[in-house]
Formats: C-alpha cells, sequence, structure tokens
C-alpha cells in the first residue's frame, strides 16, 4: 500500500498563521502536525508516500519533511494548482499511486493510537474502501455515515441538519484503484470542489465494499486554535521528561518537562507539562502547564501557561499571565514605553488579541 497525505489546502480556519505558514507545519508539542501523520503511516507499514502541497506554502513543507529518509520512508510531492478539494488531491496523485491500494491522510488530522490496526483490516478483509469514523454528540458540522447492521457504510450525509448518525467520517480513509474511477465521474459541489463524501456515495452507489473503522482514541482536526491547544494538550500528558539543556541552580523544573538541547533556564520556574524548544531561552519567567515554546524563542520577565508559542518569538514583559493562547513566528510580545494603561500593539490580518 501507498501513502497520500494532503497538504495544501485554504487554511482559512487558522489566519493569520496560514498567511505565511503551512497550517500543516504548526508544532503540536515541537513537532509540526504533518510528522505525525507521516509516522502513523510509517508504522502501519507505509512507506512510499506521496504529498499533495500548494503551491503558496509547498516550499516550506518540501524543506521541512525532505525526501522521508528521516522518517524512514520515500516521499514524492504533487502540485495541487489550487485548493480544488480533497478528491481533486486524489486525482492528481493517479500517476504516484498507480494501481496499488493507499491511505488517504489529511495532513491537519491527528489521533492517538496511529493506522496500524485499520491497514490490517483493510489489507485482510477485501473492502474497496474504508473510512474511520468518530462518535460525537453533534456531529452537524461534519460529513456523518449511516451503517447497516454488519457494518457496511450504507450512505454519506455531509453536515446533516438533523440528526441521523452519531458518526463523523474523519479525515483518514483507505481505497483500492476504484476511487479513481469516483473522482473522474463526480462533479465539482456548490462551492467548486472536488468532495471526498461524493465520492465515497458514488463507490457506496456501485456496490462497493465500503466499511468503517469506529476510532476508539481521540481525534482532533487541527484546522482551528483551539483544536491545536487541545493536541498540544493530549501530546504533552503523553510525553516523557527529558533534559537535554541547562538549568540553572536558581530555577525549577517541576512535573513532567522536555529541555530540548541548547534550551537555557535561568531564575525560572517551568511546570509541565510542558516542552521548551531548542536553543530557547526561559529567564525570569514562569512557565506552566500545557506550554510548548517552539526553538529559537526568548521569553523573559513573563508568565505564560496553557499556550503553544511558535519558533524565533520573543516575550519580553507582559504585565499579566498569557494563557490559552498561539503565538506565531517571529512575533514579539514587550514592554511599551509610554503612558501607563495604553496599549501598543501591531498586529496582523485576522490577528485576535483578549484583553483584560
Ligand atoms: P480542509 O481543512 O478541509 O480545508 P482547508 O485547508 O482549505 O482549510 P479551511 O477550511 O480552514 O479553509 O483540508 C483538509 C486537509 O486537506 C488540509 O491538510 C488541507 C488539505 N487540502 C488539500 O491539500 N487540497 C485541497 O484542495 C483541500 C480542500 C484540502
Amino acid at each position: 500500500m501507498k501513502g497520500l497525505i494532503l497538504s495544501g489546502g485554504k487554511g482559512t480556519r487558522l489566519r493569520p498563521f496560514t498567511y505565511t505558514g503551512a497550517k500543516q507545519l504548526v508544532p503540536v508539542a515541537n513537532k509540526p502536525v504533518l510528522f505525525y501523520a507521516i509516522e502513523d503511516l510509517v508504522q502501519a507499514g507505509i512507506t512510499e508516500i506521496g504529498i499533495v502541497i500548494g503551491p503558496e506554502t509547498g516550499d516550506q513543507v518540501k524543506q521541512a519533511v525532505g525526501d522521508g529518509a528521516r522518517f524512514g520512508a520515500r516521499i514524492e510531492y504533487i502540485l495541487q494548482d489550487a485548493p480544488r478539494g480533497i478528491a481533486h488531491g486524489i486525482k492528481i496523485a493517479r500517476e504516484f499511486v498507480g494501481d496499488e491500494a493507499f491511505v488517504l491522510f489529511l495532513g491537519d488530522n491527528f489521533i492517538r493510537d496511529g493506522i496500524a490496526a485499520q491497514v490490517r483490516a483493510f489489507r485482510d478483509n477485501a473492502m474497496n474502501a474504508q473510512i474511520i469514523l468518530y462518535r460525537l454528540d453533534d456531529p452537524s458540522a461534519m460529513g456523518v455515515a449511516i451503517l447497516d447492521s454488519t457494518g457496511r457504510v450504507t450512505r454519506l450525509v455531509e453536515k446533516p441538519k438533523q440528526f441521523v448518525s452519531p458518526y463523523a467520517v474523519i479525515g483518514i480513509y483507505m481505497f483500492d484503484r476504484n476511487v479513481f474511477d469516483a473522482v473522474n465521474a463526480i462533479k465539482p459541489s456548490a462551492r467548486g470542489e472536488l468532495e471526498i463524501t461524493d465520492t465515497i456515495q458514488w463507490l457506496i452507489d456501485r456496490g462497493l465494499n465500503v466499511r468503517a473503522h469506529l476510532l476508539e482514541g481521540w481525534w482532533i482536526d487541527t484546522g482551528k486554535m483551539a483544536d491545536i491547544l487541545e493536541a498540544n494538550r493530549l501530546i504533552l500528558d503523553i510525553l516523557e521528561s527529558r533534559n537535554a539543556g541547562q538549568v540553572d541552580s536558581a530555577s525549577r523544573i517541576e512535573g513532567r518537562v522536555v529541555l530540548e538541547p541548547g534550551a537555557v533556564i535561568v531564575n525560572s520556574l517551568i511546570r509541565g507539562p510542558a516542552i521548551i524548544g531548542e536553543r530557547t531561552r526561559v529567564e525570569n519567567a514562569f512557565v506552566g502547564p500545557y506550554t510548548s515554546i517552539y526553538h529559537d524563542c526568548v521569553i523573559q520577565n513573563c508568565e505564560i501557561e496553557h499556550s503553544v508559542v511558535l519558533e524565533h518569538s520573543k516575550i519580553f514583559h507582559a504585565p499579566a499571565r498569557i494563557a490559552d493562547s498561539l503565538i506565531g513566528r517571529h512575533a514579539e510580545v514587550a514592554r511599551a514605553d509610554g503612558h501607563a494603561k495604553t496599549l501598543k500593539i501591531m498586529i496582523g490580518d485576522y490577528s485576535k488579541v483578549g484583553i483584560l
């Protein structure tokens, strides 16, 4: 089997980060979301992987991932000229996939327990397609699946207005070559995209064997800020302590904390679970639970918790504790000169700031 990861798209829900960066490279516990997908494929024995990239962020993705050697995989890139839909991503991967079966993995989807069991089930049970379902009390924002008593998928409904099933379809799928007939037959939807829901429904309507696997561990679509913080929390919860950095005698490390190589902690308290990235300096500061600070940052004279800070950012001073925040690349928070009780801010389009 081969693997196909979609890592293009618009990323409108994660602006402003997606103006300058690929959303699939946003770090969760200091590792890009996309890397977890690659690792899941490799762990399931799938090492030939194609990554669909878009024209704006494709080079960044290529640079971060490389040829796959560090993952024990062989990675090829497939350029999608515009975000024309998930099924369009399949269509343009025809040559890469050939006649093999493959796993389609949306590059911003994130699951806890990997995909080895599902891949085995797909291989062993002569399915034409397998979808993965996640039980939600309110799946109305997603595509849902309706199953018959044998577990066969009989119908998919996109964003149902009335409750028809608790089973949301997540962004990991398995297909055999029949899917190429489907993506060539379907027409773009009202929003102008080739839809994955229509693709799978086409297979069902032709009587092909479409099965479902119900996921038991957690699943997160990291397309929004709250989801990134949640994914970060869940990974930090299972991370083991490691200290490859430097901690001075005036500092305290409490709980599970990872200090990556070159991290420097001076006169500070780090209360885990937390991770401090390579070459990041934390000085006169408090870093509280569920915080990930990525590489080459400076955190000074401030308190921060339950937050994710991206690379090369500097927080020099914050009069109040920073919490529940996602801070972008090369961002800076510093003390303002001038009148008390004024705020001096320069923030990008679609940014959000909460002020007490
Ligand atoms: P989505 O999150 O459904 O779409 P999006 O990236 O355009 O984001 P938003 O809704 O916030 O505007 O995409 C799921 C994954 O598939 C994501 O990793 C991007 C990728 N993708 C492509 O590579 N090509 C596409 O044409 C589409 C629609 C998505």
